[in-house]
Parts: C-alpha cells; sequence; structure tokens
C-alpha cells in the first residue's frame, strides 16, 4: 500500500538541492520585459493630475500604462464586485497601484515607477474598525445568526461577563513572493505562469483584461512556495498586467513583486473586533451569549464576505452555545484588501469564544479546562446543535481532549507551575490547553466539485494532473500516493505535472484545506475508470473472474499468474483498450444558505487540542513557548509525516500571529511594518522547546478520501493555546481579582502592560 504511509515529499530532493523551480526561476524567451506598478503615497484621495514624463523618459523603459490605456477590463477582483486593478481617478489605500510601467530590466522597471509625480486631494482615511463604524462605511448590511432566546437567558444567568478583544492582523510571509510570467502566443493565444493557488480565476481575469475567450488562455502551476491563502486572489493583478502588457509589446513579460512591496499592496489576514456579553451558570456553563464581530475589510471585497462568514460559522469552535446571537458587521476601510489566511476568518471566530471561557474560568476562579469540558458539544442528544442548525455527528473532542490532558500531564504540571509562580517573582509560567474544531468544505456550495486526468502510457508509467495546486503543503504527494495506490505501483511510477488550465478545467481554488478531499476522490476515480478496463480486458484474456485480478507490488496478479504492470499495459493497448480517463468528484451532503444561517455547509469536522507552556519575563514582557503537546485528528492519515510537518507549521504560525507579528500603520495608513526587519515571525529558535505531536487514532465517518481528513488550516488554530498560556502566566501577577483581558498579538509591550495593570503600576 502506498497510502497512509509516510512517504517524502515528491519534490523534497529538489527543495534541499535548491533545483525546484518557482515561477520567477523559469527561464524568460529572448526579449522579455520586466513589469513594476507606481503606487499610490495617500491611503483616500482624488487624483488631480498625474504627470509620467519622467517615468517614461526613465532608462529602459518601453511603456507606462494607466487604467485609461487598459485594453479590457480593469478588474482583478475575486468576487463579484470590481477591484479596479490600477486607480480610476481616487485612491483607497496608501500602496495602491496607480499605473504600470514595461521596461528592459527588473531594476529598471523598479526604479522608473518612483519617478511619476502625482497630485492628490486628500480626504478623510478611515483607518481602524472604529473610524469605519463611525461613518457606518459597511461592505455590507449585517448578518445575523439567531438561535433561541439569548438576552433573556443570559439576564436570568448567575453570572455575566462581557468584554471586548481586538485581534490583530497577519502578513503570508510566504518565502516566495507574488510572481507571474505571460507569454504571448499565435493569434489571441497566451501563456501565463502564475504563482498562484488559483489557476482557473487567473485564467478569467486574464481573459476579461484581454478580452478574450477563456479557451485562449492557459495558465500553468507547478508549485508555490508558500500560499497561506496569500495567493487565492493576490496574484491575480501581476498574472493580468503581464498579459496587458504582453498583448499591447507583443513580448514575453514578467513581473514579481520587492518583498516590501508585497507587504504594502497584498492583502493579509483580516483584524477583528470580538464583544461578548454571556450569562453563565454556577458551575461555568453557559446559558446564553451574544457576539458582535467586526471585521476589518480593508478597501475592496475580495474575499470578505466568505472571510467574515467562517468567523461566525467558528463563534461556536468546539463549544454548545444554548442560546446565540451572533452579528457581523463587514466594515470598510482605507487598508490593503484583507484577504485568505490559512483558517480563513474561522481563527479570529474561534478566538472569541476561546477568550469566553477563559474569561468564565477567571469570574467563577474555577480551572479553565474544566470549564471548556463542561461546555463543550455532546456526542449525542440535544446539545450538539450549532448555531447554524447543523447537527455535530463526529464530535471527538471531549476524548480526544481527556486524552491529551493526560498524555502532557495537564493536572500535575498546572499544580508544579502554581508552586514556581508562588517562589518566582520576575518569571512566571503558564499553561493553557484549547481545542479546534473546524468545518471542512467550501461554504460556497458549488466549490465543492474537482477534476482529474490520468495517463497510462505503454511502459506502466503514470501521467497525473489534478486541479490542485502544490504550495508546500505535499497535495501532490498524497494524490500520488492515492494513484499508486490503485494500480498497486511504487510512488515513482506516477508523475504529477503541473497544474493547467488546460489539462483539467473550472477548478477551485486549493483553498479550504480541501485540495486531498476533492482532488484525491477525482484521481482516485480516474484511476479506477482505467484499471476496470485493465481489469476488463485481464479477465477476458485470462478467462478468469475480475475479482481474481488484484494490482501490487508493481506486478498484476491474475489468478495464478503474475505479469509486470507495464506488461498488461502494454497487452491492453495492443488490443486497443483506452488507457486515459478523467474523474470527477463533488462533494455530498452540504448545502447552504448564508444569509439565513441554515444548512450544512460542512462535510465534516476536524478536531484538535494542544496543551501550551509558556514563560514570561515580567520585567520585559518577553515569553518563551517550554512545551506545546498536541492531539490531532486527521482521520486515517494519507501521509503521517506530511500530517505531522503541517500540524508543526501550522501551530507555529498561529502562534505568531497571536504573540509577535504585529502590523502597524501610521496616522497616514502607511504600513510602517513592510519587511522583516519590523515584522517579527517566528524563527526556528521560537519554535516550542519540547515540541509533541501525535495523530489521534481514528477514521473519517465520513467516505473521503481512505477515511482520510483535511489537515491544512485546522491545526492553525492549536497556537491559541499559546496566547492564553501567557494569559494565565500574566494572571499569576495579580490575586485573581481582575481578568487579563489580553489583546492579540500579545506582544512583548502588551505583556508587560498587562503584568503591571496585575501588580497595580499605572502607565
Ligand atoms: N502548507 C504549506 N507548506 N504552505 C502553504 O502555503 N497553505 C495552507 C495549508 N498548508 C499552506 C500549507 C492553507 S491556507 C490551505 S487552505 C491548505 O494548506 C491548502 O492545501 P490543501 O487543501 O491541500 O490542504
Ligand atoms: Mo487557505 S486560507 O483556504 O488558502
Amino acid at each position: 500500500m502506498t497510502v497512509h504511509r509516510s512517504l517524502p515529499h515528491e519534490s523534497g530532493p529538489l527543495h534541499v538541492t535548491g533545483t525546484a523551480r518557482y515561477v520567477d526561476d523559469v527561464p524568460l524567451p529572448p526579449g522579455a520585459l520586466h513589469l513594476a506598478f507606481g503606487l499610490s503615497d495617500r491611503a483616500r484621495a482624488r487624483i488631480t493630475a498625474m504627470d509620467l514624463d519622467a517615468v517614461r523618459a526613465a532608462p529602459g523603459v518601453v511603456a507606462v500604462l494607466t487604467a485609461a490605456d487598459l485594453p479590457g477590463a480593469n478588474d482583478v477582483s475575486p468576487s463579484p464586485v470590481p477591484e479596479p486593478m490600477l486607480a480610476e481617478g481616487e485612491v483607497f489605500f496608501h500602496g495602491q497601484p496607480l499605473f504600470l510601467v514595461v521596461a528592459e530590466s527588473h531594476l529598471a522597471a523598479r526604479k522608473a515607477a518612483r519617478l511619476g509625480k502625482v497630485s492628490y486631494e486628500d480626504l478623510p482615511a478611515l483607518l481602524t474598525i472604529d473610524d469605519g463604524l463611525a461613518v457606518d462605511s459597511l461592505i455590507e448590511p449585517p448578518v445575523e445568526y439567531l438561535r433561541g432566546a439569548p438576552e433573556p437567558a443570559i439576564a436570568a444567568a448567575a453570572h455575566v461577563i462581557e468584554g471586548t478583544m481586538e485581534i490583530g492582523g497577519q502578513e503570508h510571509f510566504y518565502l516566495e513572493g507574488q510572481a507571474a510570467h505571460a507569454v504571448p502566443g499565435e493569434g489571441d493565444e497566451i501563456l501565463v505562469l502564475s504563482s498562484t493557488q488559483h489557476p482557473s480565476e487567473i485564467q478569467h481575469k486574464v481573459a476579461h483584461a484581454l478580452h478574450v475567450p477563456f479557451n485562449a488562455v492557459r495558465v500553468e502551476m507547478r508549485r508555490m512556495g508558500g500560499g497561506f491563502g496569500g495567493k487565492e486572489s493576490q496574484g491575480n493583478a501581476l498574472a493580468v498586467s503581464c498579459a496587458v502588457a504582453a498583448r499591447l509589446t507583443g513580448r514575453p513579460c514578467a513581473m514579481r513583486y520587492d518583498r516590501d512591496d508585497d507587504m504594502v499592496i497584498t492583502g493579509k489576514r483580516h483584524p477583528f473586533q470580538v464583544r461578548y456579553r454571556a450569562g453563565v451558570a454556577a458551575d461555568g456553563r453557559l446559558e446564553g451569549i451574544v457576539f458582535e464581530q467586526f471585521c476589518n475589510c480593508g478597501w475592496s471585497n475580495d474575499l470578505s464576505l466568505p472571510v467574515a462568514d467562517r468567523a461566525m460559522l467558528h463563534a461556536d469552535n468546539a463549544y454548545f452555545l444554548p442560546h446565540v446571537r451572533i452579528t457581523s458587521h463587514r466594515v470598510k476601510t482605507n487598508l490593503c484588501s484583507f484577504t485568505a489566511f490559512r483558517g480563513f476568518g474561522g481563527p479570529q471566530g474561534l478566538v472569541g469564544i476561546e477568550r469566553v471561557m477563559d474569561h468564565i474560568a477567571a469570574s467563577l476562579r474555577l480551572d479553565p479546562l474544566s470549564v471548556r469540558q463542561a461546555n463543550l458539544y455532546d456526542r449525542e442528544g440535544p446539545r450538539t446543535v450549532t448555531p447554524y442548525h447543523m447537527v455535530v455527528e463526529d464530535n471527538v473532542a471531549p476524548e480526544l481532549i481527556a486524552d491529551l490532558a493526560v498524555r502532557a500531564d495537564y493536572a500535575e504540571r498546572r499544580a508544579g507551575i502554581a508552586a514556581f509562580n508562588a517562589e518566582s517573582r520576575v518569571l512566571k509560567r503558564g499553561i493553557a490547553l484549547t481545542p479546534v474544531k473546524f468545518g471542512i468544505s467550501f461554504t460556497l456550495t458549488h466549490l465543492n466539485q474537482a477534476g482529474a486526468l490520468v495517463h497510462v502510457y505503454t511502459d506502466g508509467s503514470v501521467h497525473l494532473n489534478h486541479g490542485g495546486t502544490e504550495m508546500g503543503q505535499g497535495l501532490h504527494t498524497k494524490v500520488a500516493q492515492v494513484a499508486a495506490g490503485v494500480f498497486g505501483l511504487p510512488l515513482g511510477a506516477v508523475r504529477i505535472t503541473a497544474t493547467d488550465t488546460g489539462k483539467v478545467p473550472n477548478t477551485s481554488a486549493t483553498a479550504a484545506s480541501s485540495g486531498s478531499d476533492l482532488n484525491g476522490m477525482a484521481v482516485k476515480a480516474a484511476c479506477d475508470t482505467i484499471a476496470d478496463r485493465l481489469r476488463d480486458f485481464a479477465a477476458e484474456r485470462w478467462q478468469i473472474d475480475r475479482d481474481a485480478i488484484r494490482f501490487e507490488g508493481g506486478e498484476v496478479v491474475i489468478g495464478a499468474e503474475r505479469l509486470r504492470f507495464a506488461e498488461l499495459v502494454e497487452a491492453a493497448y495492443m488490443a486497443r483498450v483506452q488507457l486515459s480517463a478523467t474523474g470527477y468528484y463533488a462533494t455530498p451532503k452540504v448545502q447552504w444558505d448564508r444569509r439565513a444561517g441554515r444548512g450544512r455547509p460542512f462535510y465534516y469536522f476536524a478536531y484538535g487540542a494542544a496543551v501550551t507552556e509558556v514563560a514570561i519575563d515580567t520585567l520585559t514582557g518577553e515569553y518563551r513557548i517550554l512545551r506545546a503537546d498536541i492531539l490531532h485528528d486527521v482521520g486515517a492519515s494519507l501521509n503521517p509525516a506530511i500530517d505531522i510537518g503541517q500540524i508543526e507549521g501550522a501551530y507555529v504560525q498561529g502562534a505568531g500571529w497571536l504573540t509577535t507579528e504585529e502590523l502597524v500603520w501610521d496616522g497616514q495608513g502607511r504600513l510602517r511594518t513592510h519587511a522583516p526587519s519590523t515584522y517579527k515571525i517566528p524563527c526556528a529558535s521560537d519554535r516550542p522547546q519540547v515540541f509533541n505531536v501525535a495523530l489521534w487514532d481514528g477514521r473519517n465517518r465520513e467516505e473521503t478520501i481512505h477515511r482520510s481528513k483535511a489537515v491544512g488550516e485546522p491545526p492553525f488554530m492549536l497556537g491559541v493555546s499559546a496566547l492564553m498560556a501567557i494569559s494565565d502566566a500574566i494572571a499569576a501577577c495579580g490575586d485573581g481579582s481582575r481578568y487579563v483581558a489580553l489583546d492579540a498579538p500579545a506582544t512583548p509591550e502588551r505583556v508587560l502592560r498587562a503584568v503591571d495593570a496585575q501588580r497595580g503600576i499605572a502607565w
């Protein structure tokens, strides 16, 4: 069997020898041109004049384009609401592309782009959620989910807690920045290489921009050096720019953002504000809760509506909310257009309820873990219904949490930490266990489909193509394992080729963690079709029952006979059996009414939990993660090594979001943290000093590919335990009378301020 095994990543040797090709590594044909954007240096203004003479006259410049010069649609939006690629008379954020420079070299284009003289009439800029709310700047009216009667339930409860939490955004920091190439073909044809999670959308945007049918545009994507959601829509502008410039000049064109430009121009994780008011029984159980979520969408729609929806859909996390109202406000501001980022709004929603659990525990002086356990969804019965009326049928959270608490010695360590804190004045320790329940499927139901194309050649080698993209997550490895499994071949006999809109059409973005669920099934369907044809052929030729034919170990077992796979394939070819097939899959059971907030948006849930222990220095606010223990549910893992890698990386990325990664915009709307010198992502030395990751032993109760579960996003939210552990350590500085109420990210400055607040030291 090739599935369920820890086989190495298909590009591992290429990655470590530096020979894996990314878009910008592909040699350009002769005569290629390079592009750069001229950017706005105002957050909100009317453009009164744009003098680009100096740009045009700069060395190496071939063309300079404004919105008026574009041959087709000036729209790079992934949503039905247009988003101009180049500003049209007005600017909406600091760093917005105004004009496009086409030059003989990358450096010439970048230097020339700085020479534009733009005059503006400044307009008031909305930089924060509060700014936006003050003038009712929303991208759509508020959305509400309601179940039961929360206000009376809160009023009748023994205790009431309320609070507000600020949750910061996050820069993707993919190692490979945004990049695209476009090579004009004959007539109206064009080939686009794009570092994108969504080749079909690139195809559509390029076709609209060039006024050509989709069949004139072919988009290819071999691999990304990380996407994390930041390449679902944010590559559109580069691909369209390259295509337009290639069309106008007849020459190949390339564009890549410099790292600082990438950080300034592209969207990031949505900053949120979450307000809550909850009624709680004496045992810590919730009676009723009201959430108000405020989502900073930035200047354009992009993917903000489904992101804000997913935040609402994760406001419960793993907990039953008996009477609940969740209201979501989608605030339009003059910052970059916030976009998809691992978890797609789910993490922001989930942090809200985790904060509530901690707040309850602190107010009632209960152990935070026992409060969490008391509020979990039941396995069956009335306490299984989500705020959106879907029944949780596959709940493993209670068992998984109990198991992890034992593995990680939660109770003993909590007691040990209390003893340590009683003795230690400067250093304080904290510990927290937080769970994750994450819904798997695109909430836009029609996206839950995928296609595949499989060829078997007469030497027995397999060529495999599917609609998903590889961004380091190991999708191609898993899908190749599935194909090899059907034919009983070693993994090396299966080659996955670049994702290509000309091979598998009309694909969804590789997103929502659904890559292997969708494409794995589509590939299996295609392989099964070919395997069935081979079986029919062999049954006839050898006059044997079909069921007596097996593919294993590179061979075909036909009753008592064995022959090499390649021999059977060759014989089948000679008998004129078709050795190529397409496959298709659509996720069953899902249906969702987003406005009503009702239905079954998710095929199933993925679960996990983490225990994090931290130490803080109460004189500086600095901290360190001492230990993390994780138990995570990936169903019957397709590849345990890859899944554990995803879990480790996701935890560290999630902890980074909530601790050191801080986005700072100044009063003019300028992003001041636009480089690794000022924006602090975790480095290797910031990983937990002790890091124990285990996979939950179980199968998906739904019929997913080999009963596995999606793994890409859910473990990101395990990082929430780091924030809660820091909060726990800070609480050890006070007398318990005052809840810590730490905002995110919990930078050392914030931690120090919170410590001093506990100690009664005013700032
Ligand atoms: N892992 C790596 N190494 N690089 C990435 O860019 N993206 C994450 C996750 N894991 C990402 C990653 C995100 S946001 C998603 S949605 C999934 O991978 C997408 O891939 P999948 O659906 O195949 O899991
Ligand atoms: Mo992931 S945010 O769904 O690309």
